[in-house]
């Protein structure tokens, strides 16, 4: 478990101003006050707001210009509804398993505009992705292209392939790195382009050009733009020793969402304008151009809401045990990060309070693991009291244990139109048995 840091003040108001959530009141989403939300649906609940969705999505659009098709990675949460609402405010999607590709087809998506990245794409995906038809699956080896031309050979048709680049350095700037160096992402880059030409001699393979995802929790603008521009440059060198074209790229996503102290906003504008002095120099006029995002568009269009099940004092600390954890927020108890730190957490009868006493935040599980923050300044709390965790639309569940313990998965609800939607049903205590065989049951 990574140590945990003492719990710094944490730039909660910036999401409580994007949820609209007026001070002096207690928390609300898209107009609704949380409370009543919890009592209609039950706790634990994620609760997400259309419209910022949207308008998370349409900031993007308009700082990275209309050259851009923006891809919603649907791992950040892969609720239905959710994706749905970026497909219809004119996003494609990108897809990383079988099942984020069949909840893309029941979005409506458009699959010229669904990409599948990841390393590990098993016969089960491919096949799916070739029938769907899907503009690329972004190949990470070789030996993936080869599968892939099967397939698409077995299927008698002609499938978009773009080659996954890992970058001879990692590009700094981001939290967690998935280029440069010995990887098991991406293809390195002096193997690219005897595979574009493998690629683009097969009948059964459609080269659709180069992708890139340098890595996620990207805070600096200036580095993400650079390595838009060096994938330009490799592309445009490989046209011209190749003599191949190369109809679009994909610079990936990653843009940083603050949830610590000392976290700088991502600069959306600066990477737009950046963006586009790239975009003038490349010679080729009528290319496609990808972006693909999860957390920046979703994360803080999100709240997680858990009740006070006890409070206990132990050793001079005061313990809320929550019915949510870890097993349904496990980002937020700080798993796959370095430094453990709080994500910004309120009290929802009081948001903006900037005074109270220190909580153990501690979910119901068996591991200390299980614990969202400590010595963490909240008013004071009682049996029952809700506790919201914001920037939570993304990373939630999607990213979560939630098998350990087996404790129901939380609902979820979409606020759209005026109006709160349950958008997953909450799990019950039976769904620890769903898929099991119990002794005479037929295993098909
Ligand atoms: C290939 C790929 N694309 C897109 C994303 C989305 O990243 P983010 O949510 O940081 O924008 C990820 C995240 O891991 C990824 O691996």
């Amino acid at each position: 478990m990574p140590p945990q840091e003492p719990s710094p003040p944490i730039p909660q108001q910036a999401f409580l101003e994007q949820l609209s959530s007026p001070e002096g009141s207690p928390l609300k989403i898209g107009g609704f006050e949380v409370r009543d939300l919890a009592k209609r649906f039950g706790t634990p609940l994620y609760l997400f707001d259309a419209n910022l969705l949207r308008k998370r999505l349409s900031i993007v659009q308009k700082a990275l210009g209309d050259r851009i098709d923006v891809l919603f990675a649907v791992k950040a949460n892969s609720n239905w509804a959710v994706a749905k609402t970026f497909v219809q405010a004119g996003a494609g999607l990108e897809v990383a398993s079988a099942g984020e590709l069949y909840l893309a087809e029941k979005s409506g998506v458009s699959s010229s505009l669904v990409q599948f990245a990841g390393p590990g794409k098993g016969e089960e995906d491919l096949r799916a992705a070739i029938q769907f038809g899907i503009y690329s699956l972004n190949a990470e080896s070789a030996a993936e292209v080869e599968a892939i031309a099967a397939e698409a050979q077995k299927q008698g048709k002609s499938q978009g392939v773009a080659i996954r680049v890992n970058p001879p350095q990692s590009v700094g700037g981001s939290r967690m790195r998935m280029g440069g160096g010995s990887k098991k992402f991406g293809v390195d880059l002096d193997r690219v382009p005897s595979l574009m030409e493998r690629i683009h001699k097969d009948p059964h393979l459609n080269l659709r050009g180069l992708h890139i995802y340098a890595g996620t929790q990207c805070f600096s603008a200036e580095a993400w733009t650079e390595n838009a521009e060096r994938l330009l440059g490799w592309a445009m060198e490989m046209e011209k020793d190749l003599g191949i074209s190369l109809p679009s790229l994909n610079f990936g996503g990653g843009f940083g969402v603050a949830y610590f102290q000392g976290d700088h906003p991502f600069d959306l504008e600066l990477a737009g304008k950046g963006l586009a002095k790239v975009l003038a120099k490349d010679p080729t006029k009528n290319r496609r151009y990808f972006v693909e995002l999860g957390r920046y568009l979703c994360a803080p269009a999100g709240v997680y809401i858990c009740k006070v099940v006890y409070l206990k004092e132990s050793h001079g600390k005061t313990h809320a045990i929550l019915d949510g954890g870890m097993h349904q927020h496990s980002a937020a108890a700080g798993m796959g990060s370095i430094l453990r730190r709080a994500f910004p957490i309120v009290a929802v009868k009081n948001p903006f309070a900037d005074a109270g006493q220190p909580y153990t935040l501690g979910g119901p599980l068996c591991t200390p693991a299980d614990e969202f923050a400590s010595d963490y300044i909240l008013p004071p709390l009682e049996q029952g009291d809700l506790i919201a965790i914001l920037g939570s639309g993304g990373y939630g569940l999607t990213f979560s244990n939630h098998s350990f313990l087996s404790h129901p998965t939380p609902g979820e609800v979409l606020i759209e139109q005026g109006s709160a939607h349950l958008v997953r049903r909450p799990g019950k205590a039976e769904d620890i048995l769903r898929d099991q065989l119990l002794p005479g049951e037929a295993s098909e």
